[in-house]
């Protein structure tokens, strides 16, 4: 039993540094997790990983069982949840590198399997998510990020784009004005589902692109440019959660 987890998105299918215990495969009523959950070590603690793409990145962002994934979670104890998730960067500060830290989310995403509460004879329940992520885990990253000496945006807020295609320019201009810094395929309905089980969530986004029409030229997202971008970023999500678990106490 742990009780913090990581999901790991593109560029982090697996933990570097993570000693690895065992895997377990693990059957929701949802239907399956997107693999099998990494149970390990990592800066002396225990944590719980999965990749949400799968193992060998072949779930695109329409298609990852979120439910399954966060019920997979819940069920093994966790009680924390850090996601990771790479993103478009729309402010003038996003630049590909940057780590960000959101605080706020707008949801742009359709036809997901997006609650636990379907209906289906229970009760209707709302779950409070003015604040969608965890404050308590939030202050924690950003703590860490400043200890590490990881350069964070400390706050943001997340458009959840559909995908797997990337945005029109014209597109992001609307996210801009609706006030998004940051653009993704993940982030929901992964956070607010972590809410319904009253799980601590939060987010360590990691920009590897300029938004369509935010970059130079003519503003085409390069897609090479991207790789690279994943990999350094994840290094420095790697450095960022090292600080960070060791800085949790039992
Ligand atoms: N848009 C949507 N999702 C993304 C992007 C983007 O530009 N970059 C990484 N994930």
């Amino acid at each position: 039993m742990s009780g913090i987890a990581i999901i790991g998105g593109s560029g982090l299918t697996q933990l570097e540094g993570l000693d690895i215990v065992r895997r377990e495969v693990v059957h929701t009523p949802y239907g399956e997790p997107s693999g099998p959950v990494t149970h390990g070590i990592l800066h002396g603690r225990e944590v719980v990983f999965l990749a949400r793409h799968g193992y060998g990145h072949t779930i695109p962002p329409h298609k990852v069982n979120y439910r399954a994934n966060i019920w997979a979670l819940k069920s093994l104890g966790v009680e924390r949840v850090v996601a990771v998730n790479s993103v478009g960067g729309i402010s003038e500060d996003m630049a590909p590198g940057t780590l960000a830290i959101p605080d706020q989310i707008v949801d742009y995403t359709w036809g997901r399997a997006h609650t636990f509460f379907d209906g289906d004879g229970a009760p209707v329940t709302h779950v409070e998510f003015t604040y969608p992520y965890c404050g308590d885990l939030r202050r924690a990253l950003i703590e860490a990020g400043r200890e590490a000496g990881v350069p964070l945006r400390e706050r943001g807020t997340y458009a959840a784009t559909q995908g797997p295609r990337l945005e029109t320019a014209a597109e992001i201009e609307r996210l801009a004005r609706d006030g998004c810094d940051m653009v993704g395929m993940t982030g929901m309905p992964e956070a607010a589902l972590a809410r319904e089980l009253d799980l601590c969530y939060a987010c360590c986004a990691v920009v590897v692109n300029w938004a369509a029409g935010r970059g130079p030229g003519d503003g085409r997202i390069p897609m090479t440019e991207i790789e690279r971008w994943l990999r350094e970023g994840m290094a420095r999500v790697r450095r960022l959660l090292e600080r960070l678990f060791g800085s949790f106490g039992d």
